[in-house]
């Protein structure tokens, strides 16, 4: 017998996605019930080869759910991740609401899958930033061998990043430009159809954005409070796919040919690296795709141990949905919980 899986979130670019891979990787469950607001409920969703009708989280009984994987926002994780807790399921978190709290482990499984267990203390367990999770999926072999001291990033981020309305903003603009319509941004600050704009989230007190933020306070929370990170976070025209230029300070010497035979053995990582046009991986490859990807590795000679490198994934699926489902898949593997329904 299975487990009952509820997924929060699942008319979004996100829960949609969840779905897909829950299907695709068959994943263990009895039952998967897909919710959203009351403005979705009956709307249909697939599952697989199967059709599903989404129901009301406001309505809905977790009483004998095992696992809930939301992805809702803050707001909604905020008010509703610790009720689901309370009912005995765990709850597996995309927004960033308890991302820094220290009583919610924050897991990229290549990375630190057995930090899952601290999921007792308040029954939820934090999946990170998008950009985050494809950097220390990449970071964390080379870290292992040469240690990093800092790390300079500058992302490339796509549309669906910031949800389903973004992707239509892009789309609306896009053909607004052809067609010269009026072009309205409301998503984004600025116009982002053949544009980029140097603001992902809000800007914080010391001139950074709030995602630039994340990416520093992430990395030390999964990989190790001891690296220094300086990031700056950019939206592009893309509509699937977050790439990055990486700068990596190591307190050991690391070769770019090193570094390359350690990323074609890791966990999660697939090197493309031909020094030739077209030898490296862009997002429109990535779309759809489960690996971090890693492209352009070279020595950095302007430092001692520095390497650069260039990374691109799918940001809905490691990003977020296949992160989180691999969260549930460490839980399951690690016994750590029990289908309600085999317990009783
Ligand atoms: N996109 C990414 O790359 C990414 C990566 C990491 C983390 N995340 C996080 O994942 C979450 C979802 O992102 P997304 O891109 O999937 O957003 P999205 O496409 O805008 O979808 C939002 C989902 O939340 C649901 N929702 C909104 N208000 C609700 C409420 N009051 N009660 C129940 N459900 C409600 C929506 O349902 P309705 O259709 O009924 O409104 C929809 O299913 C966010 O916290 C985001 O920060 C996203």
């Amino acid at each position: 017998m299975g487990y009952k899986v509820a997924v929060v979130g699942a008319t979004g670019n996100v829960g949609r996605e969840m779905l897909g891979i829950l299907a695709e990787r068959a994943f263990p469950a009895d039952e998967v019930v897909p919710l959203a607001s009351r403005r979705s409920q009956g709307v249909e969703v697939s599952y697989g080869e199967a059709t599903l009708k989404v129901k009301a989280l406001e309505t809905f009984d977790f009483s004998d759910v095992d696992i809930c994987l939301m992805s809702a926002g803050s707001t909604v994780s905020k008010e509703w991740s610790p009720k689901i807790a309370a009912k005995g399921a765990v709850v597996i978190d995309n927004s960033s609401c308890w991302r820094y709290d220290a009583d919610v482990p924050l897991v990229v499984p290549e990375v630190n899958a057995d930090a899952v267990a601290g999921f007792r203390k308040k029954g939820i367990i934090a999946n990170p930033n998008c950009s985050t999770a494809q950097l220390v999926v990449a970071l964390k072999p080379l870290h292992d061998k040469a240690r990093i001291k800092r790390v300079v990033v500058s992302t490339y981020q796509s549309v669906s990043g910031a949800g389903r309305e973004a992707m239509d903003e892009l789309f609306a603009q896009t053909r607004a430009v052809y067609v010269t319509d009026p072009i309205e941004a409301k998503k984004f600050p600025k116009r982002i159809a053949f544009n980029v704009i140097p603001q992902c989230d809000a800007f914080m007190e010391d001139g950074y954005t709030r995602e630039e933020w994340k990416m520093m306070a992430e990395t030390k929370k999964i990989l190790d409070p001891k690296i220094k990170l300086t990031a700056t976070c950019v939206r592009v025209p893309v509509f699937i796919g977050h790439s990055e230029a990486v700068n990596i300070e190591f307190e050991e010497p690391l070769s770019a040919d090193e570094a390359r035979d350690i990323l074609r053995d890791a966990p999660g990582c697939l090197v493309v690296d031909k020094h030739e046009p077209g030898g490296y991986v862009t997002p429109v490859d990535c779309a759809g795709e489960d690996a971090t990807y890693i492209s352009r590795i070279r020595d950095d000679p302007t430092i001692d141990n520095g390497l650069v490198m260039w990374v691109v994934s799918d940001n809905l699926r490691k990003g977020a949905a296949l992160n989180a489902i691999q969260i549930a898949e460490a839980l399951i593997n690690r016994k750590l919980i029990q289908a309600k329904k085999k317990a009783a």
